[in-house]
């Protein structure tokens, strides 16, 4: 696979001082609207430019890959090694998805690893379409990435043949496991045939054996979508019907069949995908793990504390949004069902001091029912017993909105933690004009735990990427007052919120518009990377299709540019003990204030779910700097942590990977 190392682009300069007279001369001589914008656009650049503009806005820059490793960013996450990984898969292009689905041709799914610190390059071969898959950073340190696509949306004015789901059951539970390739034809009673679009597996009927003769035969099942033979009106149909499966013989026709519809030519929504695979930071490949018992698109993977990781929601292989959700043994790489739960897509799911209780907070991405799963609570996934909380206002513009766990008091040193979780502005489900620039926060640790009203976002938006700093603060950019930034309707601002102040300072404005399909991540050296963005359409008014955006910017906080950031010496990544002290030194030793661990974390479609910053306790001694880790679990799950120092102008150094495990 290529790689290479490339140049980022020279940054705008200050023009020679000449230069800045001729333009002067020219402005004055001749005044048409193009020089003063060509001259407010050169003093725009040279004010960002400028030290004083950078020391208090910090400062973006734009990275633009070279062309060979162009990709449309829909995923990304940090690495224990600090590199970063961005998957696009089909990057929602149905040509590349129908390239890669009927040709084979795997070069059309991208992904791409990229290390921030030398701005080396490499291609990395994607096994299946990862598009819209969930990921999660596993406690070994291995990228969890399971579902994707296996279906485009298909609206009705494209569809000819009709279609539906199927489901196949078997009712013999001394058969073996069978495998239905794509193509298998079902015929229904009238003699119509349709074709499944995908392979299925489906396990022998469970028997249940309660001893005295008293068994009862429980049929299995699996989920294919199918589509007519035919293009004519008579393939359609209203009802549910019994299909009998094509390559069936003797009495396996009598045990294996179809139950299928209705068959219409309706909307198609994306299907679901259940591979799954670990994605190895040191060899940089996809490792492939079992299948997922259902296909999922747009599925959180939360970790619980113990390290087990739970697949939730998504839509299946013939386009439903399911209830089952299923744990991940991350020994045996396979599946087993977990606690049903009705949750929209790519809900956002909290660890909590509670190894059993994950916190949904109500933000989610993209489909889901109305009426269902939209309230936020306590799910405890091992009785099932889902609890509510109230307080949260704007409850029907909730999807794409942003979800964090506030970092700790800002500055503190004493080892106080955050269980505080903030929700931010959103819009109404599905394509609406809805928008909010709510903002409430809840303390899960409250005796009696209710959002409440915290300070709003400076405006209303969908989108917004909210990631947490060592610093103690939340840095906001992008979003769009529309659904898909409809009629351009991008924020290009950025802001810095302190949640010990309930304030917002402004930051530099952003060169890119980010909105659906855009994230952002801490990098391992304090840096902030925003990537992708996925618009309905390229222009005002709506008529030009959208331009998927390829860009990557990585912005730079202003207290980096004011003098020396803390720097700790010795290896740059090891293992440690919960409740451990580490020493370093550091020419830097008496600035340092406070210490955090912040995890390398994954995001996707304005959902970042693992970011969370642990408080652990700074201390002088001689002339090191001695760390005390916390040695709760539920504060410091086994795992790798980006541990940065922070001084008390809040420039952070380069991180440590830090492994705890134990
Ligand atoms: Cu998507």
């Amino acid at each position: 696979m290529p790689e290479l190392n490339f140049k980022p682009p020279v940054k705008r300069r200050g023009k020679p001082f000449f230069m800045l007279l001729a333009t002067l001369m020219a402005l004055l001589i001749t005044s048409s609207p193009v020089t003063v914008s060509a001259f407010s656009r050169w003093r725009h650049n040279r004010m960002i430019n400028s030290y004083e503009y950078k020391s208090q806005y910090g400062y973006w820059e734009t990275l633009t890959l070279p062309e060979e490793f162009k990709l449309n960013s829909i995923h990304a996450a940090v690495l224990p090694t600090g590199k970063i990984l961005l998957i696009a898969g089909s990057g929602n292009n149905q040509q590349n998805f129908n390239t890669w689905h009927n040709e084979g041709l795997i070069s059309v799914l991208k992904t791409v690893v990229f290390d921030p610190s030398t701005n080396h390059i490499k291609l990395v071969d994607t096994p299946s379409d990862l598009f819209c898959a969930g990921h999660t950073l596993m406690q070994s340190g291995n990228l969890l990435i399971a579902g994707g696509t296996s279906g485009y949306e298909l609206l009705p004015d494209k569809i000819v043949k009709p279609a539906g789901p199927m489901v196949i059951h078997n009712e013999n539970p001394d058969d073996q496991v069978r495998t239905f390739k794509k193509g298998t034809i079902f015929t229904r009673p009238d003699g119509k045939q349709y074709q499944s679009v995908q392979e299925v597996v489906l396990e022998p009927a469970h028997k249940e054996d309660r001893g005295r003769g008293d068994v009862t035969i429980h049929a299995s099942s699996t989920k294919v979508f199918v589509e007519a033979l035919g293009e004519d009106d008579s393939f359609l149909s209203s009802t549910n019907e019994q299909y009998a499966v094509s390559g069936l013989t003797g009495i396996d026709t009598q045990n294996i069949y179809g139950q299928g519809g209705p068959m219409s030519r309706n909307k198609q929504d994306f299907r679901g995908d259940n591979k799954a695979y670990e994605f190895d930071p040191i060899t940089e490949t996809y490792v492939k793990v079992g299948d997922m018992k259902e296909s999922r698109w747009y599925a959180s993977l939360p970790v619980l504390t113990n390290g087990e990781i739970l697949a939730v929601s998504g839509l299946d292989n013939t386009g439903i949004i399911t209830e089952t959700t299923e744990w991940y043994d991350t020994t045996a790489k396979t599946w087993s069902w977990g606690p049903n739960m009705a949750l929209p897509t790519y809900p956002a799911l909290f660890r909590t001091q509670n190894p059993d209780v994950l916190f949904y907070s109500g933000s989610s991405a993209g489909y889901g029912p109305a009426d269902k799963g939209r309230l936020p609570g306590f799910w405890n996934v091992r009785t099932n017993e889902f609890t509510g909380v109230g307080g949260l206002r704007d409850l029907d513009i909730l999807e794409t909105s942003a979800s964090v766990v506030l970092p700790p008091p800002k500055g503190s040193n004493n080892g106080t933690q955050s269980n505080k979780v903030m929700v931010a502005g959103g819009g109404g489900i599905g394509e609406s004009e809805l928008v909010t620039n709510r903002v409430d926060i809840i303390d899960l640790l409250a005796s009696n735990p209710q959002f409440t009203p915290a300070a709003d976002l400076p405006e209303a938006l969908r989108y917004v990427n909210l990631t947490v700093t060592p610093w103690d603060e939340v840095f906001g950019t992008g979003g769009t007052a529309d659904y898909r930034s409809k009629g351009n309707s991008y924020s290009y601002s950025s802001f810095s919120y302190n949640p010990t102040s309930n304030t917002y300072t402004q930051m530099a404005d952003a060169e890119v518009g980010r909105g659906y399909h855009s994230g952002s991540l801490l990098l391992r050296d304090g840096r902030i990377l925003v990537f992708g963005n996925d618009p309905l359409y390229s222009d005002k008014d709506n008529t030009t299709p959208g331009i998927f955006e390829q860009r990557l910017e990585i912005y730079t906080p202003p207290q980096f540019f004011r003098g020396q950031r803390p720097e700790l010496a010795g290896p740059q990544s090891m293992e440690a003990a919960r409740g451990a002290s580490l020493n370093f030194t550091s020419p830097q030793n008496s600035t340092i204030k406070s210490a955090r661990l912040i995890p390398p974390s994954s995001s996707t479609h304005v959902t970042n779910l693992e970011q969370r910053s642990v408080a652990a306790v700074v201390s002088h001694i001689n002339h090191e700097v001695k760390i005390d880790l916390p040695a709760d679990v539920n504060v410091l799950p086994n795992g790798w942590y980006m541990l940065f120092v922070v001084d008390a102008d809040g420039r952070s150094s380069y991180a440590k990977m830090i492994h705890i495990v134990r």
